[in-house]
């Protein structure tokens, strides 16, 4: 199944059952000034999901562009792409759960559309919780459709509510996801939404309750299906492949980076997580895909319009072509490339979004001047970049100020280069600092990213402390080999490297968050203290030692509890803390995975119910 395959069969299918095609909108929002790009099928829909009339109906299908910069620094760990399509299909009032339900599985299973084989499938619904009912209309027909009860998962909002958690602002409801057996032995009888040898490929959201700011919930006056399925992933899981990149979709785009750098693209299975792992930089099929996946969703963003800027959706443009000329100087590509790159994809893609040749010339026009205003000016910021470190031995705000108004090096771009020599960054710090340096508009456009800084200081500093007790309790649970190798938290989770050989069993994950949860139950206080490297190692604080401390009179130590109530936690850190474990709301992991070899990598949140 190749993905232009898919794409096609998918339209038929639903054209077949009475939906209207409708064109993939603009990837810039028209009239939602919160968000930059469109991150989901149903997002150009929202007025018609809330009742007004679709000039086309009230059954849609169609694909739909998308760009996720969230997952930015996630790109090249197999799944993760800044650009990607959505397939989705929408009853707006018409069918609700029983009939989209049974659409999914006969366009999933039967011959004459995926065939895919029943036994490598499995479903999940939404469980119920205090305010919202178990979905037992969508449990009641995948039951009727025949999948065994064993092979349907009951989860909470977290999971089975979209948006996830039910607590953003519009839309949504209680979903029934549908998952795909990876793996290479037979799929296990009882389905287990936390192996990720399942892989999600479609979300079918039932779309009843509208919630507004201040967070009322109301009954939607007409009930919305709005399904997604992503279609790169999909094709990839269906193919067999272990990554997005091994399939055909970038192969052409592959093939011109390797001729580009005279190296061989050579897949890594699990190896290829990006940030803060230094081992993966060495890689020379990380730089690939991140210059792959780069200069797709640049190309894809200029064909709708945007131009590299300081602010907005130019500076994430920006960003995107910057980092991938970057990675072609580490793999060695000496001249200015990213136009090649792209003729490449605009030729493959054109058919299927037309406006990418109708801008062809100007995509290649723009790209081409960005590149050579960053190129001239890479290697001389990266040499004082070097040079900072060395006398510093670290890169603060105003260094970042510096390469950024001098060199043009987006703070992201400082961010990485810092991480790559280990050191570990405090993002938010970081961010405040350079902001503080910087009068342009920035803050308005990092508003619109994520929640904005004002808002989030709060939950970074209790994602933080949930840190530090999950640091803690690893060690209870898996012993004092574990050791943090990097983190990195934002206003909505919180990631954690740290040194551990094995996956992390689910019963392991389970006492993990057991024991982080019982500390948040006893709140306990968080206190900081300054003292001597010498003084925190013979309390027993934990951090990192060795040369990362070397020539500092003092360092800062927060303890979780106290000699009353008993110590769970010490360690070095530069802060900043909740004030008490009560403040962090319920511990989740949301996802344990290999991270370079002999690392493993969490990512968990705290759910604020
Ligand atoms: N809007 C739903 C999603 O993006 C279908 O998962």
């Amino acid at each position: 199944m190749k993905a232009n395959e898919l794409r096609q069969k998918y339209i038929e299918f639903f054209v077949s059952h009475g939906h209207k095609q409708i064109p993939s909108a603009s990837l810039i929002p028209e009239n939602d000034p919160s968000v930059l790009f469109n991150t989901a099928g149903m997002q150009p829909l929202v007025p018609y999901l809330m009742g007004e009339e679709h000039p086309q109906g009230d059954k849609l299908v169609n694909y739909q562009k998308c760009v996720r910069t969230g997952d930015i620094d996630e790109v090249g760990d197999n799944t993760h792409l800044t650009f990607f399509e959505m397939l989705g299909n929408w009853s707006l009032g018409n069918y609700f759960k029983k009939e989209s339900i049974e659409m999914s599985w006969e366009f999933l299973t039967a011959d004459e559309w995926l065939g895919i084989d029943k036994g490598r499938l499995a479903v999940s619904v939404f469980a119920g919780d205090d305010t919202s009912e178990f979905d037992q209309e969508s449990f009641d027909k995948w039951i009727e459709l025949g999948v065994s009860e064993s092979r349907i998962a009951k989860l909470g909002k977290e999971d089975n509510w979209w948006p996830a958690g039910g607590k953003n602002v519009g839309p949504q409801g209680p979903d029934a996801e549908i998952f795909y057996w990876t793996g290479e032995s037979d799929a296990p009888e009882k389905f287990d939404a936390q192996d990720d040898q399942w892989v999600e490929i479609w979300n079918n959201v039932f779309m009843e309750f509208y919630r507004d700011k201040d967070g009322n919930v109301a009954e939607l006056e007409k009930k919305n299906v709005d399904t997604g399925m992503g279609l790169e992933r999909t094709v990839a899981v269906l193919q067999g492949k272990k990554s997005v990149y091994e399939t055909e979709i970038f192969t052409g785009i592959l093939n011109k980076i390797e001729e580009l750098s005279n190296k061989k693209y050579e897949f890594v299975a699990g190896e290829l997580g990006l940030d803060e792992k230094p081992a993966c930089w060495e890689e020379d099929a990380c730089s690939m895909t991140i210059i792959a996946d780069h200069v797709r969703s640049a190309v894809m963003i200029m064909s709708d319009g945007v131009v590299p800027s300081n602010k907005d959706q130019g500076y994430v443009l920006r960003r995107l072509i910057r980092r991938a000329v970057r990675f072609g100087k580490k793999i060695g590509i000496e001249d200015a490339f990213t136009d090649e790159v792209a003729e490449v994809f605009i030729d493959e893609y054109k058919n299927i979004y037309v406006e990418l040749g109708q801008k062809h010339n100007s995509i290649i026009d723009e790209l081409r001047k960005e590149e050579e205003k960053f190129g001239k000016t890479l290697e001389k910021g990266e040499r004082t970049f070097n040079k900072i470190f060395e006398k510093k031995g670290k890169i603060e705000g105003e260094d970042a100020f510096l390469l950024y108004t001098t060199y043009g090096f987006p703070l992201e771009l400082t961010e990485e280069m810092a991480q790559e020599k280990g050191q570990d960054i405090d993002r938010k710090v970081f961010e405040c600092e350079f902001i503080k340096h910087k009068d342009l508009s920035r803050a308005g456009s990092e508003q619109k990213f994520k929640g904005g800084l004002a808002e989030d200081s709060d939950e970074t500093k209790k994602l933080h402390t949930a840190t530090h007790l999950m640091h803690q309790a690893l060690r209870n649970v898996l012993g004092d080999h574990v050791e943090q190798r990097g983190s990195n938290i934002t206003a909505e989770r919180l990631r954690f490297d740290f040194s551990h050989s094995e996956k992390v069993t689910i019963e392991q994950r389970e006492e993990v968050e057991r024991i982080v949860n019982e500390q948040v139950e006893k709140a306990l206080p968080i206190t900081c203290e300054s003292m001597s490297v010498d003084e925190a190692q013979k309390l027993g604080a934990i951090g990192i030692f060795g040369d990362k401390y070397k020539g500092l009179d003092s360092v800062k130590v927060y303890t979780v509890g106290n000699d009353e109530v008993g110590v769970f936690s010490r360690e070095i850190c530069g802060g900043p803390h909740a004030q008490n474990t009560q403040e962090l709301g319920k511990f989740k992991i949301k996802k344990e995975e290999a991270s370079s070899a002999g690392i493993r990598r969490i990512k968990a949140v705290l759910l604020n119910e």
